[in-house]
């Protein structure tokens, strides 16, 4: 099963999946951490030339190429085998950040990223997607206090990444099947219990073997 988490800046979601990766595995589940940009040697080469906070001339187009290559070696490298083994996938955000911040935030055109994005994925859709979803400014002001690495993205204004967010909400309303909002902005415990219960549920939803423990 392949599940992937998205959301704006300082929404918790590594630790989050820290977490329920470890909470899987106890429950007798081989489970897959991964995360994008990176995920693979050539993911994560290609991660540092994205986040590097040198490369300001960065254009868009290239950006977005940039992010595709690394999910096309993602998807081939690791995601597939993994999904072929009956393993479970957990994947710190995927294809929806390209809509979100290449499309929403910064104004690609969303059909052109849609058909590169079914290029570079060979058309692999998550089964489910987790939006763990906070206030742009808490979100930001999170990652401050927590002192994590800052990125090319995290220089960008706070209304690039509104877009972000409310990117995000409009992917959610077109495809409300594949996606669950969760709350991010709550005690990391009771979002924890949140997570545990909507995994178990989908693996539940899904033809037997596809999940093995
Ligand atoms: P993160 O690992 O802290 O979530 O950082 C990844 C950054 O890269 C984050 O700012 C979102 C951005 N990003 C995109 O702009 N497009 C993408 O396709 C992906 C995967 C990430």
């Amino acid at each position: 099963m392949f599940i992937t988490f998205e959301g704006p800046e300082g929404s918790g979601k590594t630790s989050q999946i820290v977490l329920l990766a470890a909470y899987l595995r106890e429950q007798g589940y081989k489970v897959v951490q991964t995360r994008e940009p990176g995920g693979t040697s050539i993911g994560d080469q290609i991660r540092s030339v994205l986040h590097d906070v040198n490369n300001r001339e960065m254009q868009s187009v290239t950006e977005l190429l940039l992010y595709s290559a690394s999910r096309a070696q993602l998807v081939r490298e690791l995601v597939q085998p993994a999904l072929a083994e009956g393993k479970i996938i957990l994947c710190d955000r995927y294809a929806d950040s390209t809509l979100a911040y290449q499309g929403y935030g910064r104004g690609l055109d969303l059909q052109e990223l849609k058909m590169l994005t079914e290029f570079a994925t060979g058309g692999l859709k998550p089964h489910l997607t987790v939006l763990l979803d906070i206030d742009v400014e808490r979100g930001l002001a999170r990652r401050q206090i927590g002192g994590d690495e800052m990125n090319r993205l995290d220089l960008e204004a706070v209304s690039f990444h509104q877009k972000v967010r409310s990117g995000y909400h409009t992917l959610v309303a077109a495809e409300p099947e594949r996606w669950v909002i969760v709350d991010a902005d709550r005690p990391v415990e009771i979002i924890q219990q949140d997570l545990h219960e909507l995994v178990i549920k989908k693996v539940a939803t899904l033809p037997s073997g596809s999940v093995i423990k």
